[in-house]
């Protein structure tokens, strides 16, 4: 599959109706709290992308049972019997990590590879490890691995302050607090519509949480969790935002479909603020653009702040816009590596540390170019339907990562593609 490239064919006018998937950062998550329970799960709108199948196989390793059919994956954890997640598989995917605070849970231990860094940071887990400590797990990381244990007085609330709202830390922190005993306050929590799918889910399996989506989670420890059935994954508004990118590259209009506006607010802003016109209903966004595209900065926070995975897919926006601005990159250390092979394209963007100082062009001309990680790789393919002639983009495995069939999808809207 890595040797699969896509080429576009660049310049067509884009219009019609597309439906994301399901939300790539919260099925993971929602895959890996099921083993909280022993029984059969089953979560719908769930996107066939390859991550999703990477932890399948993460939890057979386990010894699950894991089927898909069309947007359905069942999870039987009965079969369970295993607290050790490998370093072939993790490395190969980081959000394999999210099976840490459940195999806790569930054996008392874990022992979960080291993820590694990748090309977009070092991605530490020291607020996981913190967290974690406060409860009662003991860690012993060795010959990378990550060794808990839950010490002998068993796991126990309490109140947790994370210095940074990481999305990770959060959710395991969360399920970890679901089962402990007593109650949980967890301080400067991430807000993502993501942590508030998965405080969803818990709370289907019998957790008591409060708070999710605010910075404060409270949660009240229970016993037992039972396996929750029908469960629907939200939709994916990071596919919804790059879909809406290429609305706005192509002309429009472009109804992207199958996901909560609210959960885009300042990417909708910001897209205003570019030029375009927007329609939003309760599950889906129109866009229009006509004209030049207005230079807008841009930096990203942590949610309900500008999303750091729609950076690459916005600065593709700003690098056609009519004069100078500055997007800063706040949340990870690395993001701007994509610069680099938007430059082959004839993008003019000066990187300083976080900042990207982006002087517009007319237009990108089409190149070979070559995809570093899986937002990066979606923006590539942004920039090529607007360029001037063919482009190519290789490693495009990282893209088939989050995005299913984004080339179907493109193609529907009127995309030259494959
Ligand atoms: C999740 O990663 C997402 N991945 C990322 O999406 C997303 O960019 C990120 O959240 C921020 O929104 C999944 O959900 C699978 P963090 P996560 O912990 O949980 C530092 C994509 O393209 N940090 O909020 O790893 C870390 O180094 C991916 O779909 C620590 O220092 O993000 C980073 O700089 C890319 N110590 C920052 O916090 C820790 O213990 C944000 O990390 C944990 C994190």
């Amino acid at each position: 599959m890595s040797e699969d490239r896509i080429i576009v064919e660049g310049g067509k006018a884009l219009a019609g109706t597309v439906r994301v998937s399901g939300a790539k950062n919260s099925v993971l998550k929602l895959m890996a709290a099921s083993l909280l329970a022993s029984g059969t799960t089953t979560l719908s709108n769930t996107p066939r992308i390859s991550d999703v199948l990477l932890m399948a196989d993460v939890l057979r390793h386990l010894g699950a049972n894991v089927s898909f059919d069309a947007d359905t994956i069942t999870i039987d954890t009965r079969t369970l019997d295993n607290y050790e997640a490998p370093y072939e598989l993790v490395r190969k995917m980081r959000a394999s990590t999210a099976v840490l605070g459940p195999l806790i849970v569930r054996f008392g231990e874990a022992r979960v590879a080291m993820p590694g860094g990748c090309q977009i940071g070092s991605r530490q887990m020291d607020l996981h490890f913190s967290g974690l400590e406060a409860f009662g797990v003991e860690f012993e990381n060795s010959h990378g691995f990550i060794n808990a244990r839950v010490s002998d007085v068993g796991l126990r609330g309490r109140e947790v302050a994370l210095g940074f709202p990481s999305v990770g830390a959060t959710e395991n922190l969360m399920v970890v607090a679901a089962a402990a005993r007593g109650t949980t306050v967890i301080e400067n929590a991430a807000r993502e519509p993501e942590i508030c799918d998965l405080a969803r889910f818990l709370t289907a399996m019998g957790a008591h949480i409060q708070g999710q989506g605010s910075p404060v989670l409270t949660i009240e420890g229970t016993s037992s969790f039972s396996a929750v059935t029908g469960y629907e994954t939200i939709g994916d508004r990071i596919e919804a935002g790059t879909f809406l990118v290429a609305g706005a590259l192509g002309g429009g209009p472009v109804t992207v479909e199958g996901f909560n506006p609210e959960h885009l607010r300042v990417p909708l802003a910001k897209l205003e603020a570019l030029g375009s016109q927007l329609a939003t209903t309760e599950d889906s966004v129109t866009i229009t653009h006509e004209g030049s595209f207005t230079p807008t900065d841009i930096q990203t926070l942590p949610y309900p702040g500008f999303p750091t995975d729609l950076q690459p897919q916005f600065m593709v926006l700003d690098a056609l816009a009519d004069g100078m601005c500055i997007i800063t990159e706040n949340i990870f250390e690395n993001r701007f590596v994509f610069a680099d092979e938007l430059f082959r394209m004839g993008a003019t963007i000066h990187i300083e540390g976080h900042h990207a100082i982006i002087e517009g062009i007319r237009r990108f001309s089409g190149a070979p170019v070559e995809a570093s990680d899986l937002r990066a790789g979606a923006a590539l393919v942004l920039a090529a339907l607007n360029a001037e002639g063919s482009s190519t983009i290789s490693e495009v495995r990282h893209i088939y990562r989050g995005y299913e069939d984004l080339t179907g999808k493109l193609q529907g809207l009127g995309a030259s593609i494959h």
